[in-house]
């Protein structure tokens, strides 16, 4: 049978006191514990526990919480760990955007991506001042279908324009799936995705890039991991010395474009379900989906990597296109790819409402196209 969990100071006074010839009884009294444990650790094994390394009581942890809600304290009595080993872990894990939640009293608990609240920006800028944006979305770096020409184009874009804040509605990565393993350039795993993503994200001098991350694709690592996976990109990111890759939010974010007096609302967003037939159908049933008072002045759409400016209920939806070639996946549904990247222009008044806006779409084609394979 399993010996019952108890700390490790207990354990340890269990084996001095029985070196020192007490009774099972009196030992049972004096640590505290029912005399039955103390036998069992007796006869069982007298030695403390060997040392477990921190990513066994991660996991553990992990599990635990998973189960029902703990404090630091219950952990480290299950665990028989030190509770300072516990509280130090566990702020690693929030640190890395472990999907932890902390209630009132001060126990956590596991959550899931449905417990993320949406992300919160804002940029500023003066009244009549033409403000640039970049826009890239649905890089899905990783698969062999991934445009990295295309999106070191659209860097090298930004950067004779002097943009700085470049925005992203999600799908960086490609993530893994069952029917995405032989399209991959890396190996299986979350790190090693990142890791090509750290290395082959163009950088750019001045230029930021604001991201969302999505509930598909990388966010399938979200939902098997229990990670807030922006958050862990960006972390990673910062560790190997890039500060540039922000994150935004957890499939949704709003940005306030500040100026003057006033703000309007930017909203960064990779949605879920398919593409309709109609290219603009899905901004428009997003759009009329928006409670009163919910609208955004400006939504960035991700997902569909199609291109569209439209402006169902005067929002400015922006399509975001992708750069990704059609892979087999799209073919076989019949979705079209738009390949590209986007400018954006916003002047606003001295209240902070946009009185000007543009968008200008640079297009790119399959990769046959440029290796001339279609004749
Ligand atoms: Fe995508």
């Amino acid at each position: 049978m399993a010996l019952q969990k108890i700390s490790v100071a207990k354990q340890k006074a269990i084996a001095k006191l029985h070196k020192q010839g007490l009774t099972y009884r009196a030992i049972a009294r004096r640590v505290g514990v029912h005399f039955t444990i103390v036998g069992d650790y007796v006869r069982g094994d007298s030695k403390p526990a060997p040392q477990k390394t921190d990513a066994e009581i991660e996991a553990s942890i992990r599990a635990q919480l998973k189960r029902t809600a703990a404090s630091p304290a219950d952990l480290a009595e299950v665990l028989s760990v030190k509770p300072g080993q516990v509280r130090r872990l566990l702020a690693g894990m929030e640190r890395r955007g472990v999907l932890l939640v902390k209630h009132p009293d001060g126990q956590f608990e596991m959550a899931s991506t449905i417990n993320i609240a949406p992300g919160r920006f804002e940029l500023r800028a003066k009244p009549g001042q033409e403000q640039l944006y970049g826009i890239t979305s649905d890089n899905h770096l990783c698969s062999v279908y991934s445009r990295l020409d295309v999106l070191n184009a659209a860097y090298d874009h930004f950067e004779r324009r002097g943009i700085r804040h470049v925005l992203n509605a999600g799908n960086m990565i490609d993530g893994e799936a069952r029917f995405n393993k032989t399209e991959l350039l890396t190996a299986p795993g979350m790190d090693n995705q990142i890791d090509y993503l750290i290395d082959k994200w163009p950088v750019r001098k001045g230029i930021v890039t604001h991201f969302i991350a999505g509930d598909d694709h990388e966010g399938w690592y979200a939902q098997r991991e229990g990670i807030e996976i922006g958050r862990y990109m960006e972390r990673r990111a910062k560790d190997a010395g890039r500060e540039d890759l922000h994150y935004l939010g957890y499939a949704e974010a709003d940005v306030a474009l500040r100026c003057g007096s006033g703000a309007s609302v930017m909203r960064v967003v990779h949605p879920g379900g398919g593409s309709a037939y109609a290219t603009s159908y899905t901004a428009q049933k997003l759009v009329e989906s928006y409670q009163g008072g919910e609208k955004p002045h400006v939504l960035i759409i991700g997902h569909y990597h199609k291109f569209e400016h439209g402006y169902p209920r005067e929002v400015h939806c922006v399509q975001a296109g992708c750069t990704e070639d059609q892979s087999l996946f799209m073919r076989k549904r019949k979705l079209g790819a738009h390949v590209g990247f986007l400018e954006m222009r916003i002047t606003q008044d001295a209240a902070g409402v946009i009185n000007r806006f543009g968008v200008e779409w640079f297009p790119f084609f399959d990769r046959g196209f440029y290796e001339k394979r279609f004749k």
